[in-house]
């Protein structure tokens, strides 16, 4: 825990200048603007530690796997979304002296995340070792107009001195990977070109071959006139420099604009690559800064106008929340079927920038409440798209006629992950992708989703359970063995409940929607039918046969659903019994030892209870809810904001307010001293949850949205906005009444507070909460 950070509202703030802190800050004041993101690391040099990192959605490479012991099945690459060329750099030379935080005495710094806005300003006033002294004033964003733009003004003062500064305005793409397992260069350069006042670097991916051009162009002025001065041209393999020698007087501004295009050939031929950059370069020039800024101001408000929460009475909540939502926005903007979100999206380099289970668990119902329908259709679409890439994995191992087993970790639909009791055997992961169908049409009503696309993937997933399972005589029940449940401090496990109960529910579902596409448009199934050879006589019946006498585990005489068979042969401690000082666990006990102890690293039972609520009645849900939560250590950060919406689920504020702190600020505070790695995006989308399925008892029942709110007693009120089948609604909690607004002209189906209401368009109502 680490807690440097200024409380306020809309900005994240940082006010004193930390060596220790910077690498940590560096991810927190990461940018992005869903194309490319880009760490917070300084312009000018630093010479202290930092990890350099500016990410291109999509551009990766398939780092060759390092494993101790091979297994048949494991894939031959680790996908990383790849550390890009740097175009960032403005090194500030003064007599020969370079500035470097590292080095100067820092007299005043102040780093401003303006997450309103999304740009990021930076101060700092510092004395080199000569004595003479610097301010400068830096404001970057990455333009959410123009996706393939970045920008930096940075304005300096010489506050005693008059002279030459030296400005070198660089592009380097002789980048590295901190994390690459052979130590190698990914990237070779292509081209290096200058014209006009640009340069430009072409740069390939090895064995991916993506292409991605950067482009830069630099102007000098003084107040607001641009200074002509001819930089002299400094290039090497991979590198390229503009050099600046302007004159500066004593307490006059001088000031540096730097505009980068950064084209991948994800959206661009390649031959046509540094013309799509200098085209861009152009425009952006032609607009200037303030006109460049404005639009991509306007295109966060339109952001925050459905996805802010306001909260009053608790500016703590109230940063925390919105950092949350900042950054996710910042991360996915849905406009591409081929890109995901990676745990730690555009933030660092573990996880790879590659997709998990996350997805589809935790991100999609926060782009289905907040963002316009097709974000969430492309997210759910991707799947879509790797089924054939699923189908081949399961067949890797094993499966046959169409089983789909999707990758544990993927880019391109191949697995690349490689420790066999996860890839193997952390199947669960196909029924979140499974759910995540079921909640974008529940929650978005487009039933022709399931029609053209998601059927097919449910098929695909059913025919992979009803291969993994088998019949055990001994128990007269199909057991599902050899497993790992979302607890990854077990595995290898036999009958995870969780596992079990998704694996059954998808069967269902899919016999359910069979029979209702059957009505909708027999045509299109037929064809379904045939292009997937599926044999309804043969395979329902066999489906309906697992569903019915699948093995639960389940302890006969407390009613708790056991996390696997033999759950209860551990020793039972809670977490209440653990020595602070031996946690995390993961970071003080052996591995042998966390798998032989009961404790449990992320949401497993509760993970399925929270997804099948309805299936459960409350003195069930309580029962394992107390049992689990008990034995929980929230070692994984997509767990307590599961915990916390079963807690408000039970009324049990308290406990879902202190759950909901430790997710909504769990960057922010560096809950678990790990931030410099990156942010924990994926969970973040948890942290939403929280607070909407949470507090807000946010629900779809028949087509109806359903609210059922509370609010935390730290609280004087909350608001926030949901999009719900065309509607735009706008509701706020206070301890006394709820009030809705419908501010679109759709009208909307509402359960709240357990009363049916129909809320017209530009309607609003308030309602009295209950005690
Ligand atoms: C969790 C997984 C998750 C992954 C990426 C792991 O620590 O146990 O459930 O998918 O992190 O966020």
């Amino acid at each position: 825990m680490n807690k440097y950070l200024k409380i306020d509202p809309w900005c994240i703030i940082e006010d004193t200048f930390s060596r220790e802190n910077h690498p940590a800050s560096e991810s927190i004041f990461s940018l992005g603007n869903g194309r490319f993101g880009q760490r917070a690391n300084f312009e000018e040099s630093y010479s202290g530690e930092s990890l350099q990192g500016n990410y291109i959605a999509g551009v990766y490479y398939p780092d060759k796997t390092r494993v101790g012991w091979w297994k048949n099945g494991y894939p031959e690459y680790f996908a990383k979304i790849l550390n890009a060329p740097n175009w960032i750099g403005i090194e500030i030379q003064v007599g020969g002296e370079l500035v470097d935080l590292a080095k100067a005495k820092v007299l005043s710094f102040r780093r401003t995340l303006n997450m309103k806005e999304g740009i990021l300003y930076r101060e700092y006033h510092i004395e080199l070792a000569s004595g003479k002294q610097l301010k400068a004033n830096i404001t970057r964003f990455l333009s959410m107009k123009d996706p393939e733009l970045g920008i930096i003004r940075y304005s300096l003062v010489p506050v005693n001195f008059s002279g030459r500064i030296g400005i070198i305005s660089s592009l380097d793409a002789g980048i590295k990977n901190a994390d690459a397992n052979y130590d190698e260069y990914f990237w070779d350069e292509v081209a290096k070109n200058f014209k006009d006042d640009c340069g430009y670097i072409t740069s390939r991916t090895r064995k991916t071959e993506f292409d991605v051009c950067l482009g830069i162009t630099t102007r000098i002025l003084n107040g607001e006139e641009v200074v002509s001065i001819s930089p002299t041209i400094e290039q090497r393999e991979k590198y390229l420099a503009f050099h600046y020698t302007p004159e500066v007087s004593k307490g006059g501004a001088i000031t540096i604009l730097k505009y980068a295009a950064v084209q991948s050939s994800l959206y661009h031929k390649k031959e046509d690559l540094m013309d799509q950059a200098e085209l861009s370069l152009k425009k952006a020039a032609e607009k200037g800064f303030e006109n460049l800024l404005r639009e991509h101001k306007e295109r966060w408000e339109e952001k925050w106008k459905t996805s802010d929460i306001l909260i009053e009475g608790d500016d703590e909540a109230q940063q925390g929340i919105r950092f949350n939502i900042f950054q996710l926005n910042q991360t996915y903007t849905g406009d591409d079927e081929r890109l995901n979100i990676g745990p730690k999206g555009f933030t660092g380099e573990k996880y790879g920038g590659v997709t998990y289970w996350d997805t589809e668990a935790y991100c999609l119902p926060f782009f289905l409440c907040t963002a316009p329908s097709y974000v969430a259709r492309n997210l759910v679409f991707y799947r879509y798209k790797q089924l054939g890439k699923a189908i081949e994995n399961g067949e890797k191992l094993g499966f046959t006629e169409g089983a789909a087993l999707y990758p544990m970790v993927t880019i391109n639909g191949e697995e690349c992950h490689n420790e066999w009791e996860i890839t193997f055997e952390e199947i669960h992961r196909n029924g979140a992708i499974a759910h995540a169908i079921y909640n974008y049409v529940r929650h978005t009503g487009d039933k022709r989703y399931l029609i053209d696309y998601g059927l097919e993937v449910l098929i695909a997933i059913s025919r992979f359970w009803r291969q993994r399972v088998n019949f055990s005589e001994s128990r007269k029940k199909w057991v599902m063995l050899g497993v790992t449940g979302p607890n990854e401090y077990e595995n290898n496990v036999n009958n995870n409940w969780y596992t079990n109960t998704i694996a059954s529910w998808t069967l269902s579902y899919t016999i359910q929607l069979i029979a209702e596409i059957k009505n909708m448009d027999e045509e299109k199934y037929k064809i379904l039918v045939s292009k997937v050879r599926f044999n309804e006589q043969e395979e329902i019946p066999a489906w309906e046969d697992i569903i019915e006498n699948m093995y639960y585990p389940i302890d006969k005489e407390s009613g708790i659903f056991l996390q696997q068979d033999g759950y209860l042969d551990k020793e039972q401690i809670t977490t209440d019994q653990l020595d602070p000082a031996q946690q995390p666990i993961n970071q003080h006990w052996s591995w042998d030892r966390i798998l032989r102890s009961c404790f449990i690293k992320q949401a497993d039972v509760l993970q399925g209870i929270y997804l099948f609520e309805d299936h459960y009645d409350t003195e069930t849900i309580r029962k394992n809810f107390e049992f689990y939560e008990s034995r929980t250590v929230h070692e994984s950060s997509l767990s307590p904001c599961v915990h916390s919406i079963l807690a408000a689920r039970l009324s049990d504020m308290e406990m879902a307010y202190k759950l909901y702190l430790r997710t909504s600020r769990l960057d922010l505070d560096d809950y678990n001293n790990e931030v410099d790695e990156g942010l924990h995006i994926t969970s973040m989308a948890g942290t939403w949850m929280s607070v909407i399925e949470g507090f807000a008892g946010k629900r779809v029942r028949n087509g109806r949205l359903v609210l059922n709110p509370q609010i935390p007693e730290q609280w004087e009120s909350y608001s926030f906005k949901i999009l719900f089948r065309g509607s735009r609604l706008k509701v706020k909690v206070t301890p006394k009444n709820l009030y809705l607004v419908n501010e679109s002209n759709i009208s909307a189906a509402l359960i709240v507070l357990d009363e049916s209401i129909q809320l017209n368009g530009q309607e609003e109502k308030v309602m009295k909460m209950k005690k």
